[in-house]
């Protein structure tokens, strides 16, 4: 059933269909795809909205979006689901996969949350974060520097990819000369976050899932022998309360890291580009005054977010805009929606880099706020700042380009851009 879904989602014809039997929500249909947000405007106006062929609800205003991430009536932990019981059956007997899907920060909540993801926030902390952007900026200088030759470059793949990528793949402590193998298993890895849209069901996942796992396994024994300074090396010597993380659990995590991280980081870049090159005024402003670079980032972070929308089960009865809700139900939280709600942001659909009071949500908010909002808003920083500083002159199409294949994701698969 799950395969078949997927089968139809994967055709952009069927997508149409899908798009034309929830007529209500929309938000996958190839067209609202292009320019998502004249459809999130008409769902903020109707409150929750109902799903109808997947059941459950969509939320689209900031408020609810907000008690949504906040609350504990709803949860990451969805095994009353009917989809995720689906999912669950589909991977059942698969053993790393069943660890990661149990280790998963994103979808177990309460106490062993809390442990899990204290242990991480121990080491990867702001100040090692922070420690990170000497690094950043060479590596972004160095990215610019095989560029520099070429008239015009895909600012995607020659520039957004590989950076988060290395640096994810250094800061965990695997050698640099991985990261090509790091950015696959990525890739296949976050069709996860979008179970019905993989185009080969669960193989490319699983497939990457045990080989990520296999390659994390070796390079944990070789820490736990010789610890170094990264992220793996602290993760496997951290403990609490004589608490330490399992190799499984410490595997997951690893795994999480490098999936949540990656392409998020690589849409953030691409958008921010993009969002310059389509606010020509916002740019010349940004380029006299470059210490207005960390707002610029939380703008494009509002204005267009790498993450569109996450879900939450009901797990207590609950009162939503007016909707008496059952444990049980799926509840979508668009994030994107929110973030240009005008109840919250004033003149919300204006790109604008010095907006003073800018509490998006698109690092979520509550127990689950992204563990990665520091590194991603360094990343982001920094390479804008190399890229603008490099080729103050660069100049591309501000036509809205070709977006990624996904209801979740938000970012541009190419990015012409003539350097000058
Ligand atoms: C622009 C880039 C990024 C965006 C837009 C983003 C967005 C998000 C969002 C919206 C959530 C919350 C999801 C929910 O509550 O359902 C989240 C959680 C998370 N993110 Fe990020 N993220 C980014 C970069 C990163 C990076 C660089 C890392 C790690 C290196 C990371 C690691 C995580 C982890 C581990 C969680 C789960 C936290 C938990 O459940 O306790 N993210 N992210």
């Amino acid at each position: 059933m799950l395969r078949l879904l997927q089968r139809l989602i994967a055709s952009e014809r069927w997508m149409r269909v899908l798009g034309a039997l929830s007529p209500s929500l929309r938000i996958w249909h190839p067209d609202v795809r292009r320019d998502p947000y004249p459809n999130y405007r008409r769902l903020r106006e109707q409150g929750l909205v109902r799903m109808r062929l997947l059941g459950g609800w969509a939320a689209a205003r900031y408020r609810d979006v907000e008690r949504l991430l906040q609350e504990p009536a709803f949860s990451t932990d969805r095994d009353d689901v009917a989809l995720m019981k689906m999912v669950r059956r589909a991977t059942r007997g698969i053993p790393e996969f069943e660890n990661l899907v149990d280790n998963n920060l994103l979808m177990i909540d309460g106490a062993r949350h809390r442990r899990l993801r204290g242990l991480v926030s121990k080491v990867f902390t702001p100040r090692r974060v922070e420690a990170l952007r000497p690094r950043v900026a060479a590596l972004a200088e160095d990215l610019l520097d095989r560029m520099a030759a070429r008239e015009e470059v895909d600012l995607i793949r020659d520039f957004a990819q590989p950076l988060p990528t290395i640096v994810i793949a250094e800061l965990l402590g695997a050698p640099s000369a991985d990261h090509e193998r790091f950015r696959a298993w990525s890739d296949d890895l976050v069709e996860l976050l979008d179970p019905l849209l993989g185009h080969e069901g669960f193989d490319p996942p699983e497939r990457a899932n045990r080989e990520l796992s296999s390659y994390l396994r070796g390079l944990l024994a070789e820490r736990r022998r010789a610890p170094r300074d990264d992220l793996l090396s602290a993760m496997s010597e951290a403990h609490e309360a004589g608490d330490s993380l399992a190799e499984g659990e410490l595997v997951a995590l690893a795994s999480l890291l490098l999936a949540a991280g990656n392409e998020t980081t690589t849409n953030l870049i691409g958008n921010a580009v993009l969002l310059l090159l389509q606010h020509p005024a916002e740019r010349k402003r940004l380029q006299n005054d470059l210490a207005l670079l960390p707002s610029a980032v939380e703008e494009c972070l509002r204005f267009e977010p790498p993450v569109q929308l996450t879900d939450r089960a009901v797990v207590e009865p609950v009162e939503l805009s007016g909707v008496q809700l059952r444990p049980g139900t799926i509840v979508l939280g668009l994030i994107a929606a929110a973030n240009r709600d005008p109840e919250r942001f004033p003149d919300p659909d204006r790109f604008d880099i010095g907006r003073a009071e800018n509490r998006h949500l698109a690092f979520g908010s509550g127990n689950h706020y992204c563990l990665g909002a520091a590194l991603a808003r360094l990343e982001a920083q920094v390479a804008l700042d190399a890229l603008l500083r490099r080729f103050p002159d660069f100049d591309g199409s501000p036509a809205p380009p070709e977006w990624k294949r996904s209801t979740v994701l938000r970012g541009p698969t190419v990015l012409s851009v003539r350097l000058r």
